[in-house]
């Protein structure tokens, strides 16, 4: 294996400061400077060198096979369960995951290196990794690598680095394409399908701010218009079973965009055959009568809710007035942050449209905001639901298309 370090990566490995800091996009080529920081220079008789990273097993993906490869034909012990290289003077040099950062204690270190800081629980380094690097002489030093995510303590990290009174501490900030490892249409072609944010968080490696409006890019123009339902296109039915509301969303594809062109909405103790009777008072008559239905998984283990005779009300009771009915549901919900990223993604190539009618759907494109755990804020009981209706809509449509033309590399 043969490692030949661009300019940048270079730079990192020069720096003198006790702490280094690199916040970089995607495939810059942290995790190779990591493992190059902890083999560079001499490795002390019985010296304790690690890679951390936020799990074991992420951590061998990442790096066992590199670690071994720069260690080939040479006269080490490798220990394939602990992860570890045994050189001659007894100095080892291992691979660590803090699934469990308490279990890490009682070691010192010499030079270590967290890799993908801002996945690793927060207070790791302080309680458990810094301590560590007291006990040897001279005092143990540590590489801080990442893509951003969110504000959490990476960023306090970098921000130390980057204040010149701290003086132990220098951070260094590098987009993906100044890694030189992946070529610029490459990254064009994530520019294009992901949302701005994520883009620039992974791409150019930014601290973004995710608090505030989820559907960030959503703006009333040019995101609303009125919209006329097509007879020639089939309609796409995507639907929230909460009881108190109900809401369906009513949707027509057209050239690849996604025009939804009404909504349906029970405040009070909805059922489900009343939303397929309100559907067919306005479109009982249309002449194309192919209607997809999708929306939340049919069966959702986790929280005992089961779906699958909403959805076979729905199928038999258009049936019974001559629709062609294609039901396609996904067996789990998917995760949130994803199926948000492609809304917004699709907002922003000005390939989804909202009608006026939906006036649910707009109240949540522009209120939603984040519950800081990872989901919707669900405080006010009206929100959410409907923009959940667009998101399994959107999930089912372009999911597959957002992840093969964009994270090819992951
Ligand atoms: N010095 C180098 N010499 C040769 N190839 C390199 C070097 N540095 C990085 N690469 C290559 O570039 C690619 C990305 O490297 P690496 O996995 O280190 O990046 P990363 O920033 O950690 O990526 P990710 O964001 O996926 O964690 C890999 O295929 C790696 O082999
Ligand atoms: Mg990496």
């Amino acid at each position: 294996m043969h490692f030949e370090l661009k300019t940048n990566q270079k730079k990192v490995l020069q720096s003198t400061s006790r702490f280094t800091i690199l916040s970089a996009g995607r495939r810059f080529g942290k995790s190779t400077i990591g493992l190059l920081y902890l083999l560079n220079g001499d490795l002390i008789p019985g010296g304790r060198y690690w890679f951390l990273g936020p799990t074991y097993r992420q951590t061998r993906l990442i790096a066992w096979h590199l670690l071994k490869g720069m260690f080939r034909n040479q006269p080490v012990k490798m220990n394939e369960t602990n992860l570890s290289v045994t050189l001659p003077n007894e100095a080892e040099v291992r691979l660590v995951g803090a699934d469990r950062p308490d279990n890490l204690r009682g070691s010192f270190l010499n030079r270590v290196v967290l890799d993908e800081i801002a996945y690793i629980k927060p207070g790791t380094f302080e309680e458990v990794i810094f301590p560590m690097l007291g006990t040897t002489k001279p005092p143990g030093r540590a590489l801080f690598t990442g893509t951003p995510n969110g504000m959490g303590p990476f960023k306090k990290y970098f921000d130390y680095g980057n204040d010149p009174n701290n003086k132990d501490w220098g951070s260094f900030h590098f987009t993906t394409l100044e890694g030189g490892y992946v070529p610029a249409d490459e990254v064009a072609r994530a520019k294009e399908y992901l949302d701005p944010r994520t883009f620039s968080q992974e791409y150019l490696g930014t601290f973004e701010n995710y608090g505030g409006q989820l559907y960030y890019t959503f703006k009333q123009t040019p995101h609303t218009a009125d919209l006329k339902h097509n007879p020639n296109l089939p309609i796409w039915i995507t639907a929230d079973f909460n009881k108190e509301p109900m809401v369906w969303e009513i949707a027509q594809i057209h050239d690849k965009r996604l025009n939804i062109i009404d909504e349906i909405y029970i405040r009070y103790s909805a059922k489900t055959h009343i939303a397929v009777a309100e559907f067919l008072k306005r479109y009982g008559n249309v002449t194309n009568k192919l209607v997809y239905v999708t929306g939340d998984a049919s069966n959702n283990y986790e929280s005992h809710r089961d779906y699958t005779t909403d959805y076979i009300i729905i199928r038999d009771a258009l049936m019974e007035k001559g629709f062609r009915v294609v039901v396609q549901v996904p067996k789990r919900n998917p995760n949130i942050n994803n199926r948000i990223n492609i809304v917004c993604s699709l907002l922003t190539n000005g390939r989804l449209t909202i009608s006026p009618k939906c006036k649910q759907l707009i109240d949540d494109l522009n209120q939603v905001e984040s519950d800081n755990k990872g989901g919707k804020n669900k405080e006010d009981p009206a929100r959410t639901h409907s923009s959940d209706a667009l998101d399994y809509l959107v999930w089912r449509l372009f999911s597959r298309e957002f992840f093969k033309q964009t994270i090819k590399q992951i």
